[in-house]
């Protein structure tokens, strides 16, 4: 998912992370190493796990 602009996204222990970036991607699969942003971990999931 891209979020366009500024933005907070409160992740599931409610810490609020605010974007830095123009155009932000968050992690739908839940395995990003740098969750609440994706970090394309979701490519090395087998296709029916991916988001
Ligand atoms: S959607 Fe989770 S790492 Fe990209």
């Amino acid at each position: 998912m891209l979020l366009r602009g500024d933005h907070v996204v409160e992740d599931d222990a409610g810490v609020r992370h605010r974007t830095v970036r123009p155009v932000s991607a968050v992690c739908r699969c839940g395995r990003s190493g740098t969750l609440p942003w994706c970090d394309s971990t979701h490519r090395l999931l087998p296709r029916e796990q991916r988001p």
